[in-house]
């Protein structure tokens, strides 16, 4: 079975206080994980030793970065380096989130730079995919979706891409409390692993995890977690509520 991920994007909120007493309320209340299960917290990067500290010890949870430069080292004020995070323990990495490509102007092509450094350092990436509501009017999406794909991703070898996680965003259902349907989902995410497939095969594209995000809550979860090709979230809003959390954890496949 692929690994079903709860992944939380705590995104630039709480303070490290309210952070880490959000992490002790969810590691002690979410049922145990199955083999095949993880959690991930991408916590903002000041807080990432300390998560590390609270996870410690804990089968198949998984602190994460929620970005990482696309550079080894030098003279880039204000980045963080995959050495970096390798050296605090870190072994994932949120990469081209929505957020980022938006006010941060993140092209296709320069995350394929990041994607390669993470790899390089062993940091699994979580590659976030998804088209604007435009795109969706226009039935363009999946063409839009690919080409992310494609350029971002479809120069890495198969042994590369199985060790990434894939996380299909709608942006247009990202914060807005208008979640894509399962059915969406599933379609969406039935076509990127065909994509997958077509270039590096079935069995490299079966043991991908793709995740879905945008507006996963704990009561859509279930039905969200539930269709095949969904395996499981990456989580915004709902993940800085400790019952909610909990909850969208528990209802992992
Ligand atoms: P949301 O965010 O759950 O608040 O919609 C998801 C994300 O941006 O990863």
């Amino acid at each position: 079975m692929r690994k079903q991920i709860a992944a939380a994007n705590w995104k630039m909120n709480l303070t490290l206080t309210q952070g880490e007493q959000l992490l002790d309320t969810v590691l002690a209340k979410h049922h145990a994980l199955t083999t095949d299960q993880q959690v991930v917290f991408a916590v903002p990067f000041p807080y990432l030793q300390a998560a590390q500290q609270k996870v410690a010890g804990r089968e198949n949870v998984f602190v994460a970065a929620q970005n990482c430069y696309s550079k080894k080292s030098g003279a880039y004020t204000g980045e963080v380096s995959v050495e970096m995070l390798q050296s605090l323990g870190v072994q994932v990495a949120v990469i081209g989130h929505s957020e980022r490509r938006e006010y941060f102007n993140e092209s296709n092509r320069f995350l394929a730079e990041k994607i390669n450094i993470c790899l390089e350092y062993s940091i699994t990436p979580i590659f976030c995919c998804g088209e604007p509501l435009q795109i969706r009017e226009a039935i363009m999406q999946n063409e839009f979706v690919k080409n992310q794909m494609e350029e971002s991703l479809f120069h890495l070898s198969a042994e590369q891409i199985k060790k990434l996680v894939i996380a299909y965003e709608p942006i247009w259902a990202i914060g807005t409390g208008k979640t894509a349907t399962s059915e969406q989902a599933q379609d969406m995410q039935a076509y990127l692993r065909n994509v997958l497939a077509d270039k590096y095969g079935d069995a490299v594209a079966e043991k991908i995890s793709i995740l879905y995000g945008g507006s996963v809550k704990a009561n859509n979860a279930n039905e969200l977690f539930s269709q095949r090709d969904v395996d499981g979230g990456l989580v915004g809003g709902a993940s800085i509520i400790a019952d909610e959390f909990v909850a969208i954890i528990n209802a992992l496949k």
